[in-house]
């Protein structure tokens, strides 16, 4: 660990603090503060506490931890769908996948990372300032230079044609971005579409029939994790849960 560097601190309740160590800075509780300097000593896995004797151990946070408290534009895809659409895209290092939108970059961080640094990520927004801020929380977590930002309407796009091993869809209408998307999409690859209404799902099924288009539906689901309270003897489950989110609709292109 060193000086810039992201760290995250938790207390004994299993609150987390998110920032960045600075020299001469220090973290302010409500039961007093902590030198950066003193961090950085105790080091990931260590413990500080303050004068008041509030303890909190020493982290290095996960993107889920970045993606839940990093500055949003646009709400960011849930880091359990967007885990879930690398996996239903079945990305792998050096692969490529082609995004929109950009958003917050939450999604995107997911997918550069899936792909790795020899992998590329297309990523299309149309509101400039949305992009802003996803290439700054991209740049300020993890950038191993494999995004490629593009200010425009994926609708209106010119693909190169079967070059993406996946296409990760988090918009309202994706079915008016599908023409120009399918032909980029190598075959028997797949398309996932994150969608906050069943009435969404419902419009792309139909959208996809009325237009012909060459896919599969191979699965809509839902990513529920029931969190659970396990401090014996007590043991329940937690009694504030993540609610809805979004359905994952995964489709698989096929020869036309
Ligand atoms: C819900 S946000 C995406 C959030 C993003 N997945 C994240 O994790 O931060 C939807 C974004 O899609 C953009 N968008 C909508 N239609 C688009 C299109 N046809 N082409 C490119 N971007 C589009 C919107 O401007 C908005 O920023």
């Amino acid at each position: 660990m060193q000086y810039g560097d992201w760290v995250l601190l938790q207390d004994r309740r299993g609150r987390n603090y998110l920032f960045r160590l600075e020299p001469s800075a220090r973290f302010d509780s409500h039961r007093g503060s902590i030198p950066h300097e003193r961090i950085l000593e105790a080091g990931l896995g260590g413990a500080v506490s303050t004068p008041q004797g509030e303890r909190f151990t020493v982290h290095r946070p996960t993107l889920e931890d970045y993606l839940l408290q990093m500055p949003r534009e646009a709400t960011p895809t849930y880091p359990k769908d967007a885990a879930t659409m690398a996996f239903l895209l079945d990305l792998a290092p050096g692969m490529w996948v082609l995004e929109a939108g950009s958003g917050s970059g939450g999604l995107t961080l997911y997918l550069a990372r899936a792909v790795g640094p020899a992998g590329q990520v297309w990523s299309y927004e149309t509101r400039p300032k949305h992009q802003a801020r996803a290439q700054r929380n991209l740049s300020a977590f993890e950038d191993w230079g494999n995004v490629t930002w593009l200010g425009a309407d994926l609708a209106q796009a010119p693909l190169p044609p079967e070059a993406f091993d996946g296409v990760a869809l988090d918009l309202m209408e994706p079915w008016t971005v599908l023409p120009a998307v399918t032909p980029a999409l190598k075959l028997d690859r797949f398309l996932v579409c994150y969608l906050p209404n069943l009435t969404q799902v419902i419009v792309l099924l139909e959208q996809i029939k009325d237009q012909r288009l060459p896919y599969l539906l191979e699965r809509t689901l839902e990513v529920l994790h029931r969190e659970w309270d396990v401090r014996p003897p007590i043991a329940h489950p937690k009694f504030q849960q993540v609610g809805h989110t979004a359905f994952l609709v995964q489709l698989r292109r096929v020869r036309d």
